[in-house]
């Protein structure tokens, strides 16, 4: 099948992209090149070799290393405007996007430096793009619920530039539960929460991440495909999952997108949404995910790619009135 070529300008939203992800090994090299710092690679070309990962956790290791590149709030909004541009083109109306304040915060830049240049980058966007986004937070799962806590007390100077919080990093043995407090705690303080649950790990980490955390949006949520029980409470409580085709290939979460559970996933009734989680090393950009898949699908048409485009928009934390004028 084909992607009907409407799709392309058509609006969507994206919902799971991390911001550190879409930094591409020419910005690393200039950054680099900004501040004095020797990447462990002699090039562009050998950086984008070494992205060919095994699992989630080799790929963590790469994105770890070359975040270190980012230090300023200009590194920031450099890094927050390359992807709006890249993203307007793709057609996408609405971001809301990952950040992982942890990652940079442990190398001693500063929460505000992290916030505020993305957060300036996201209002030349809405200027300039006519895309308007917001910032999710997400804490690292590999770290304890005591960091997590004070992380969201340090960003709490700056509330009002972010709409939730999320979950992220490597999964296996790094269940919901370990965050339940902090969660419980963001709540309060009226943010969105959403986690990422069911990529490596098993269909009971998503059922942790509703019960636990009450997350409003589970991220990937692929390995929910092996709980009938749990299929059916998600189409039931119509809970969104924003999937992310061309990583689940890259991490070996699927062999192959022929064999991605998308399908049976929307066919269930789930509400799934398709997104480039970090578009830099998993070779490609919204639209390229949405080619790819459509290639590997030749089921799928264009009923299924107004499905996946409505959800997106539909699943956003914008305001009703929004969704109506979009859709
Ligand atoms: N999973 C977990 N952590 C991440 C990911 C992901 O897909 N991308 C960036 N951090
Ligand atoms: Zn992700």
């Amino acid at each position: 099948s084909a992607l009907p070529g409407l799709l392309a300008r058509a609006p969507k939203a994206e919902l799971h992209m991390h911001i550190e992800g879409s930094l591409e090994p020419e910005l690393s090299f200039q950054l680099a090149a900004r501040h004095g710092i020797t990447l462990p690679y002699a090039s562009v070309e050998a950086l984008r070799e070494a992205m060919d990962f095994e699992d989630l956790q080799s790929f963590l290791n790469l994105y770890y290393a070359c975040a270190d590149v980012l230090r300023t709030e200009d590194d920031f909004f450099e890094l927050g405007w390359a992807y709006f541009q890249r993203a307007a083109a793709d057609g996408i109306v609405h971001a809301e996007i990952f950040f992982d304040p942890q990652t940079h915060t442990a190398r001693g830049v500063p929460m505000g430096a992290v916030i505020l240049g993305l957060h300036r980058a996201s209002e030349q966007a809405r200027r300039q793009l006519g895309l308007s986004s917001s910032l999710i937070l997400c804490f690292l799962r590999h770290l304890s619920e005591e960091e997590a806590l004070q992380t969201l007390e340090a960003a709490l100077p700056y509330r009002e530039f972010f709409i939730g919080v999320g979950l992220d990093s490597a999964e296996r043995d790094h269940p919901p539960a370990k965050f339940e407090r902090v969660f419980a705690w963001a709540r309060t303080l009226g943010l969105h929460v959403v986690a990422h649950a069911g990529e490596e790990g098993p269909a009971a980490y998503v059922e942790q991440a509703l019960d636990l955390l009450h997350a409003e949006r589970i991220d990937h949520g692929v390995r929910s495909i092996d709980s009938p029980a749990l299929m059916q409470r998600l189409a039931h409580e119509g809970v969104p999952l924003t999937v992310c085709p061309l990583s689940n290939l890259k991490l070996c979460v699927v062999p192959d997108l022929a064999e991605h559970p998308l399908p049976q996933l929307l066919a269930a009734g789930l509400r799934v949404t398709i997104n480039s989680d970090d578009p830099a090393y998993f070779g490609g950009y919204l639209l390229d995910n949405f080619r790819a898949l459509f290639d590997a699908l030749p089921q799928w048409g264009a009923a299924e790619a107004y499905a996946l485009l409505r959800n997106s928009l539909q699943a956003s934390f914008v305001a009703p009135e929004q969704k109506v004028a979009w859709m």
